[in-house]
């Protein structure tokens, strides 16, 4: 048995969990559940990260307290994360006095080794990415990349963490350790950061109150990323906990490329300055972008993972077989170190091909046939022929393809070996053809071949807990047997074809995970689909990133049985909703800027189904352009002329290279048959609307 130790970043409460957080969430917990089976003692850790000058002001803006604003938000992420059947061991928040106490503690460390020294910094500062830049970071007009705002001249006193003298000793550590950095290629990123030569890292502020005070000098606040990076370590609270979980464990921090240097260069450096253990691997994975286009809180289309869940829910039976199918898709789709795009349809599609047709379908199969041939009960094995020797050796070859791709933290891989041991069941019930046998009265044969898919069944009710929980407990009582309990020093997984106890009762139930027909699939995309999208806002509910509503789809039909009543979904459109939205003050209202605009002229946007670039004329001194997802209803030149409604202060929307939208039409209905927003009468462009 061994110890592992898993972390996701600390969230920053600026923003609500997104599509983007939840995938990281989601990786750890699959992980730590995998670590689980294997009998081994495991934590998982994520949380809030609360200080630093980003969340001071958001606080401000929104005429909060910094205490309360982050208190709320954070909570939100506490609450949200069950919700994906994500079961974190600790939550913590950098605003506990638990971390602020060992962050202090481990300020003092440092200093004593004095690799603190009081100086003074002027620079180029993004307070989005809590970070200073270079001027070759910038984009001109001293704009931040990531942020898209022009970044801020900051100077002051600070103290400086002598990071200048780690390099030689980082890059030491690198060659010992080469799987530090994972994967391969973010290493060698990092050692050429390294290698560039590092300078002194400002870790206090006195422009700003928001952060814990350094020990001594109250006047400064420590950096944000100083207090955060810290958090890994300082939940371990006590000396036995810290042996057993800093000390003495496999420590994983799993992180977005964007904050790689954090964790692989200055967390390292701050430990060995303190004279503590490294985490044994940094693992940086890709960015997300949803249906093709890219997410941010600045551009307002971050996805709502959960309103996700909940519309799969309607489908696989209930919210937690919803998370299931979400997290399902996340891990097999994007091959996990790499960007990937997440895309509705082909979750779909995915969950059908593969949950669906080949697990869901061979469940359903193994316990038709058993009910037909055994009684509903196991039957005990008899002598083994070829084809099931045959299954055996080739279901032991996946099963370690997947325990190995968990270990090297490939989930996309582990999922694809085992659902390849569907397959390979699939196809043997096909080539071992029980009905035939069953004609004969060939007894023997019919009880081994139901038996041996049972053992497969049982096998992959345990390769895929780590992943789809509330499926395995589901798929494990249609089998007849207990959910899996995972317990330190018992290795679930071992590979092969498991034994059932012959003679128990099988329990079939609701077909596992029910596939969804095309008119379905319509309906849920329509539901789920975020309704600012494409420039066009669609006049009634939005889903954005602050949205945690629930996603109704409008009519799914599901092809295979007829669901329970607590599955089936209800009707309501989104297009004709009766919900109450929230209600906002005149002021809020007012701050909206509506105008009239003329459309001058309208082309298709290459490469993009749904897009059209217009330019509309708003009686300023050019016509703007204003990207809208208007394609699939509209032809460009039926649009030529006409009066539209305009959000005319909305910050600028990029699809993708070269492609900024100045602006959003009204609309309403399905993008397949959009009605745009007008005004009658002689309306000059550029009118106001009140
Ligand atoms: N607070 C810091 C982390 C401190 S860890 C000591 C922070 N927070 S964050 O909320 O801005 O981002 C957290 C993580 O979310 C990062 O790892 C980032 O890469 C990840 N993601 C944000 N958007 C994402 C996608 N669209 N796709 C995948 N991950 C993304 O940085």
């Amino acid at each position: 048995m061994s110890r592992f130790y898993v972390t996701t970043p600390i969230y920053y409460v600026n923003d609500v969990p997104h599509l983007g957080t939840a995938y990281t969430t989601i990786v750890a917990d699959a992980v730590r559940r995998y670590h689980l089976l294997r009998g081994d003692e495991t934590r998982m850790l994520t949380g809030t990260d609360e200080h630093g000058q980003k969340l001071e002001r958001e606080a401000r803006d929104r005429g909060l307290s910094p205490a309360q604003f982050v208190s709320d938000m954070s909570d939100r992420f506490e609450a949200a994360w069950p919700k994906l059947e994500v079961v974190a061991d600790d939550f913590v928040r950098t605003t506990q006095e638990r971390h602020e106490r060992r962050v202090q503690e481990l300020w003092r460390t440092i200093e004593g080794k004095g690799d603190l020294e009081l100086g003074t910094y002027e620079g180029w500062y993004c307070v989005g990415c809590e970070e200073f830049k270079t001027e070759k970071d910038l984009l001109p007009g001293n704009v931040c990349p990531l942020h898209q705002r022009p970044v801020e001249r900051q100077a002051g006193e600070a103290y400086f963490f002598k990071l200048s003298r780690y390099g030689e000793r980082l890059l030491a550590h690198y060659d010992a350790h080469p799987g530090f950095v994972a994967p391969e290629g973010r290493m060698n990123e990092v050692r050429s950061f390294v290698k560039g030569g590092l300078t002194d890292l400002s870790v206090s502020r006195t422009n700003f109150s928001w952060g814990i005070p350094v020990p001594g000098n109250p006047k400064h606040v420590m950096y944000v990323w100083f207090d955060a990076l810290a958090n890994y370590w300082s939940v371990l609270q006590g000396k036995a906990e810290l042996e057993r979980f800093w000390t003495d464990a496999t420590i994983v921090h799993l992180v977005g490329k964007d904050i790689l240097r954090f964790h692989a260069v200055y967390w390292p450096a701050f430990l060995m300055s303190a004279g503590l253990p490294l985490p044994t691997r940094v693992f940086a994975h890709g960015f997300l972008t949803f249906n093709g286009q890219k997410m941010s809180k600045s551009l307002r289309n971050a996805v709502d993972p959960i309103g996700i869940a909940r519309a799969f829910g309607r489908v696989a039976g209930s919210d937690a077989a919803g998370a299931d199918v979400l997290r399902y898709q996340l891990l097999r789709a994007i091959a996990f170190g790499q960007d990937g795009d997440f895309d509705l349809a082909a979750m779909i599609e995915r969950y059908n091909a593969d949950l669906g047709k080949n697990l869901g379908n061979l469940l359903a199969r193994t316990l038709g046939l058993c009910a037909k041939m055994t009684g509903g009960k196991v039957p005990a094995a008899g002598e083994w022929t070829a084809l099931e020797k045959e299954l055996h050796v080739a279901i032991e070859g996946s099963w370690r393809e997947a325990t190995r791709a968990w270990d090297g933290l490939e989930p996309h891989r582990a999922l694809e070996k085992t659902l390849a041991i569907a397959s390979a069941a699939n196809q043997y019930v096909d080539r071992a053809a029980p009905w035939a046998e069953d004609k004969k009265g060939n007894r023997a044969r019919v009880d081994t071949i139901l038996s041996t898919l049972l053992g497969v069944l049982a096998g992959l009710s345990e390769l895929v807990w780590p992943v789809l929980p509330a499926k395995s407990d589901e798929l494990r009582a249609q089998l007849g047997l207990e959910a899996i309990r995972p317990e330190p020093g018992r290795d679930w997984l071992a590979p092969g074809i498991k034994a059932l106890a012959a003679g128990a009762a099988l329990r079939p139930g609701a077909p596992l995970f029910p596939t969804v027909d095309e008119e379905g699939a319509r309906a849920l995309l329509e539901a789920l689909t975020p309704r600012i999208e494409g420039g066009a806002a669609t006049a009634t509910a939005t889903t954005t990133a602050t949205s945690t509503s629930t996603a109704t789809p409008t009519s799914i039909s599901i092809s295979t049985p007829t669901p329970t009543p607590t599955s089936t979904p209800t009707s309501a459109s989104t297009s004709t909703s009766t919900s109450t939205p929230t209600p906002i003050t005149h002021d809020q209202f007012a701050a909206v800027d509506l105008r009239v605009g003329v459309v001058r002229t309208c082309e298709r946007v290459p490469k993009k189904d749904k897009l059209l670039t217009l330019a509309v004329d708003l009686g300023e001194a050019q016509p703007r352009t204003i990207i809208a997802g208007l394609a699939l209803s509209f032809q460009p030149a039926q649009l030529v002329g006409r009066k539209v409604i305009v959000i005319a202060n909305l910050a600028p929307r990029e699809f993708g290279k070269g492609l900024v939208s100045h602006g959003m039409l009204l609309a309403t209905g399905p993008s397949e048959a959009l009605t745009l927003a007008t005004v009658e009468g002689d309306v000059a462009p550029g009118a106001k609307l009140k």
